[in-house]
């Protein structure tokens, strides 16, 4: 991968980069298309990190499916796949982590003790390796987003990070490899969580602006449907992601919710029109 991208950089290609742990749908193809028209070259990556599981998550029974990834790839125009071994990515004395003093103690961090810590080591790495000018994210894993921009400022790479919007199923559930491991029961239970950021839109435009409000009567919604147990519901402001008390702004409400024994996480911005 360091050859091609080093022949690639030396021809003047500009290189787009989408990493990802694959098993594709339709929110990881958005990304790829993206990708597409900000680079000459395309080049994702799949690899399942194993630095940013816990002991006790799902790190060996991650879906995988290279066949159907590569073609799903091939049909976006991925140009590069990287598929590396784990051996490859982290030998035996291995040592070396990016660790962001703030952003991963918010939202998802407190409940997965060193996964940002795996996230940021592993993207790091990945970005040396493949050498982008361009990076594409979703928002939809939105701490991650905001830790990969907080990463490539502080370490001065010179690759520019693009957001991508949540891509949801027909019914609104934000798509996730993850979500193969619902019941059926379970499946329309994890509409709770858009339905509580839908709940909150409206009672902003209706000008309820405390936080405490708007996080309670979410947490009511989503409790209201069975199997669901929430790890959090958050209130925060979009860039360091520190709560706030009220909606005065732009403002993040991120929730992560156990629907059966399956984490899901869904977010979105709550804006107030004048
Ligand atoms: P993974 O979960 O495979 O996601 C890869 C990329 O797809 C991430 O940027 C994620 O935010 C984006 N994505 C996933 N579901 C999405 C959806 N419904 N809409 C929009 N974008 C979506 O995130 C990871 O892998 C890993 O942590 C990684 C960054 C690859 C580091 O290992």
């Amino acid at each position: 991968m360091q050859r091609e991208a080093a022949r690639l950089l030396q021809t003047g290609k500009a290189i787009a980069f989408v990493p990802t742990m694959g098993y594709f749908h339709e929110g990881h193809l958005a990304l790829m298309r993206e990708g597409r028209k900000h680079g000459d070259a395309l080049i994702i990556s799949i690899f399942v990190n194993p630095t940013q599981f816990g002991p006790s998550e799902d790190f060996q029974t991650y879906p995988r499916d290279p066949d159907r990834d590569a073609s799903l790839a091939e049909s976006v125009g991925v140009d590069v796949v990287f598929a590396p071994e784990a051996e490859a990515m982290y030998d035996k004395a291995y040592q070396t982590y990016v660790d962001l003093e703030m952003l991963p103690q918010y939202l998802c961090g407190p409940s997965r003790p060193g996964h940002f810590r795996g996230v940021a080591t592993v993207v790091a790495k990945l970005f040396n390796i493949v050498r982008p000018h361009v990076a594409i994210f979703g928002e939809k894993d939105y701490q991650q987003f905001v830790i990969i921009r907080r990463m490539v400022r502080d370490l001065h790479l010179d690759i520019r990070i693009i957001g991508v919007p949540i891509v949801r199923e027909p019914d609104g559930l934000a798509m996730s490899s993850r979500n193969t491991y619902l019941s059926e029961d379970e499946r329309r239970s994890a509409l709770s969580l858009l339905q509580a950021l839908q709940q909150a839109h409206k009672n902003v435009a209706q000008g309820i602006r405390d936080a405490g409000q708007l996080i309670h009567e979410a947490s009511e919604l989503i409790r209201s449907y069975p199997y669901t147990k929430i790890d959090y519901v958050a209130v925060c402001d979009p860039e360091t992601l520190e709560n706030v008390s009220r909606v005065e702004g732009p403002t993040l409400m991120a929730l992560a919710v156990w629907v059966g024994k399956t984490r899901l996480i869904d977010n979105t911005i709550l804006t107030i029109d004048y």
